[in-house]
């Protein structure tokens, strides 16, 4: 696919800025979750604390039911920290944030409306004005590659398009922080990869913070600037390790550098030999 510049990329799109000289994005400070069911009382979340800069792309892996899914659900205002603190850019997260995209592992896509439709409906929910939104929406169909079936219903499009029709959904309101939750999961491991390479492309180029929750160690050190490893439940974060490779990332190449395999032993090795899913 030809690489295209659609929007003007910002000049620091991609490029890692040290916590200092830049805003933090996401900020979760010494946070704790606790489910209180009749039949239960778990704590899913301990003691969390991670700070995401503006533009970073940040992965998160760790064993199931250690908390992921709740980590993001708590970013995107969908659920309350028992204690601790929550922050979009500075401020309090106290109830359902607009101001992010959230993809999930399956694509959730409407059966009965076209692509372009489906992407649409973002713009319905949040009122967008429809012709900013039809153009933002052309826009992100080429981007991803989608050109030509902007007319196609869900069931005509392979498993890899269908992901490709929820990132658009959720980046067309051009949020500054995007959450996925095992967006690639479902997928056979060359449509992965591919969704790899455009993830770290379309990333790049709209300079979007990501937090990217993934069960695949190389998919976290390939996309990942930092890759935030947790400990199984009560979920809280290990480590976080730096990959040390630039933004822009050729497949194959990243794969053979000794950042990537020293990222993936690292990660591997925390995870331990009987959890890595890889
Ligand atoms: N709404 C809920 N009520 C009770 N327990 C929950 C709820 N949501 C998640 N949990 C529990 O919290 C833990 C973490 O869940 P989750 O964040 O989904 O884990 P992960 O995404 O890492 O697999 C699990 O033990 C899960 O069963
Ligand atoms: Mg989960």
């Amino acid at each position: 696919m030809a690489e295209k510049t659609l929007r003007t990329p910002r000049a620091d799109a991609g490029r890692q800025p040290s916590a200092a000289e830049s805003s933090t994005a996401v900020g979760l400070d010494a946070v704790q979750v606790r489910f209180r069911t009749k039949k239960k009382d778990v704590t899913a979340l301990r003691d969390v604390s991670l700070g995401v800069a503006s533009g970073e792309f940040v992965a998160i892996v760790g064993p199931s039911g250690c908390g992921k899914s709740t980590l993001l659900k708590l970013v995107a205002g969908l659920l309350r920290p028992s204690s601790g603190a929550v922050r979009l850019h500075g401020e309090d997260v106290t109830a359902p944030r607009p101001d992010i995209g959230y993809v999930f592992q399956r694509a959730a896509l409407l059966e009965w409306r076209t692509v372009r439709r489906n992407i649409l409906l973002q713009a319905e929910m949040r009122k967008m004005s429809a012709d900013h939104a039809r153009t933002r929406a052309a826009e992100l169909i080429e981007m991803t590659g989608l050109t030509g079936f902007e007319d196609a219903y869900p069931h005509e499009l392979s498993g890899g398009m269908q992901q490709r029709v929820a990132l658009c959904r959720a980046l067309l309101h051009e949020p500054p922080v995007l959450l996925m939750d095992e967006p690639f999961g479902a997928l056979d491991a060359l449509t992965r990869e591919q969704m790899n390479v455009e993830l770290n492309r379309i990333w790049r180029e709209t300079g979007t913070t990501v937090l990217l929750v993934t069960h695949s160690i190389s998919e976290a050190a390939y996309l990942a600037g930092r890759v935030a490893v947790m400990s199984a439940r009560p979920g809280t974060v290990t480590e976080v390790i730096d990959v040390g490779l630039p933004p822009e990332r050729d497949y194959t190449d990243t794969m053979s550098r000794p950042e990537f395999r020293r990222a993936t032993a690292r990660i591997r090795t925390l995870l331990g030999a009987a959890s890595a899913a890889d």
